[in-house]
């Protein structure tokens, strides 16, 4: 089959890879219809997470059930499926109480947590690729309404629809909260829409790339643009002076001034100037424990400073880690079908994945336009 092969940083192409097989009786095989291009992806793509060469990228990912091993009685053949991409077991103590992005079994290495296609999240092949081999499928895969209704919203399912909600549920958004997200990336604008069903009274969302904060009024937000002024006043101000109930980070550890010059800890900064006293912050977007090419000493050994005197002086919960998709893909995926969400309203590109070295290098690089990609293997 084709897929999307890793061979070092800034350097993907897409070859003929061996088909994937049932290896345990709880397998299934995907027929991909969509797999996206994450913001998660650009990290290993620029070589700042280590990814071994050789590696299939993808795990936002959907399509239909191919094949099943001889253990996998609830999903069949035929029927259409998202993926999480989370892959967890479904029986370890994390699985059980709902941490399925803590999965205690899924992942070699002994990091809890698994996923497909992802440094350091186990052995397991990403599904930008005509198939993808889903380890303990009945408790993985999502079942979606047959055909191709909804198609660009429920690729949104896998990852950053319920990334976006989980940073709301981190920050407790709840009817009539204010809400201040940063970074107006694919995660960033799920927030916003997650915040806005959730009935927040005001969402703000902060970015400098215009094309991104034009796309936040689509969701009913209001754009702060942080490219020659300061966000924290702006959301202050437009707060009558009170700052915000709720803050979601959605920026990660590569947040940047307008000029491109990485400051690390900048986000958390200004989520913790703008949040209320006893307020709450939700942070999604990905620090990592090691980053050899980080801006700061500290942040190469994952030491973020930010300004956390604050945050204590202000009473703040925060609130982190990778979205435990499943815990909220069903209910998602049931607003998508009753047209409350909207998610497939990001998407830029839709692609085959023979343009997927052209994809990777548009998006690393924010080409205007470029907001969300979606390959389908099929064509
Ligand atoms: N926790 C999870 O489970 C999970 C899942 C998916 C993605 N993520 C992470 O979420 C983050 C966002 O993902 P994405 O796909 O939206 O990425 P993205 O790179 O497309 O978007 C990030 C946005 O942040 C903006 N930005 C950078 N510096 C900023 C600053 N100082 N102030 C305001 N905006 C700034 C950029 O202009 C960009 O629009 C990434 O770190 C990604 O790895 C986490
Ligand atoms: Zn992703
Ligand atoms: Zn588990």
């Amino acid at each position: 089959m084709k897929a999307v092969v890793y061979h070092g940083p800034f350097d993907v192409s897409v070859e003929t890879v061996e088909d994937p097989k049932i290896e345990a009786a709880n397998d299934a095989i995907v027929r991909i219809t969509s797999a996206n291009i994450c913001g998660s992806d650009l990290h290993p793509y620029e070589g700042r997470v280590e990814f071994e060469p050789g590696s299939v990228f993808g795990h936002e990912n959907m399509g239909v059930v191919e094949e099943v091993g001889p253990g996998v009685n609830r999903v069949q053949v035929g029927d259409r499926v998202s993926v999480p991409f989370n892959l967890a077991c479904g029986t370890c103590r994390n699985c059980t109480e709902g941490f399925t992005s803590a999965c205690l079994r899924a992942n070699p290495s002994g990091q809890p947590g698994a996923g497909y296609g992802y440094p350091m999240m186990g052995p397991y092949r990403g599904g930008q690729a005509e198939y993808l081999r889903v380890p303990w499928a009945d408790f993985n895969l999502l079942e979606l309404p047959k055909g191709g209704e909804h198609e660009l919203d429920f690729t949104m399912l896998s990852d950053i629809f319920p990334t976006g909600f989980h940073g709301t549920e981190l920050a407790q958004v709840s009817a009539g909260n204010t809400v201040a997200i940063w970074g107006a990336g694919p995660v960033g604008l799920m927030a916003a829409h997650s915040a806005a069903i959730r009935g927040a009274s005001q969402v703000f969302v902060v970015d400098f790339e215009p094309d991104r904060l034009k796309l936040v009024e689509r969701f009913g937000a209001t754009p702060v643009d942080a490219s020659n002024s300061d966000p924290v006043e702006a959301i202050i101000e437009l707060t009558d002076g009170f700052g915000v109930d709720c803050g979601v980070e959605a920026v990660g550890y590569q947040a940047h001034d307008p000029a491109g010059e990485e400051h690390p800890a900048m986000v958390m900064d200004g989520l913790i100037a703008a949040v209320r006293a006893t307020g709450r912050i939700g942070v999604v977007g990905v620090y990592e424990p090691q980053d050899p090419g980080a801006a700061t000493d500290a942040a190469k050994e994952g030491r973020y400073a930010f300004d956390f005197g604050t945050a204590f002086t202000k009473g703040l919960s925060i609130g982190t880690g990778q979205c435990p998709v499943k815990k909220y893909n069903r209910q998602l995926r049931d607003l998508i079908i009753r047209d409350i969400a909207t998610p497939g309203l990001i998407v830029s590109h839709e692609l085959g994945l023979d343009e997927a070295p052209r994809a990777y290098d548009q998006f690393d690089k924010r080409v205007d336009g470029w907001t969300k990609v979606v390959l389908h293997p099929a064509g």
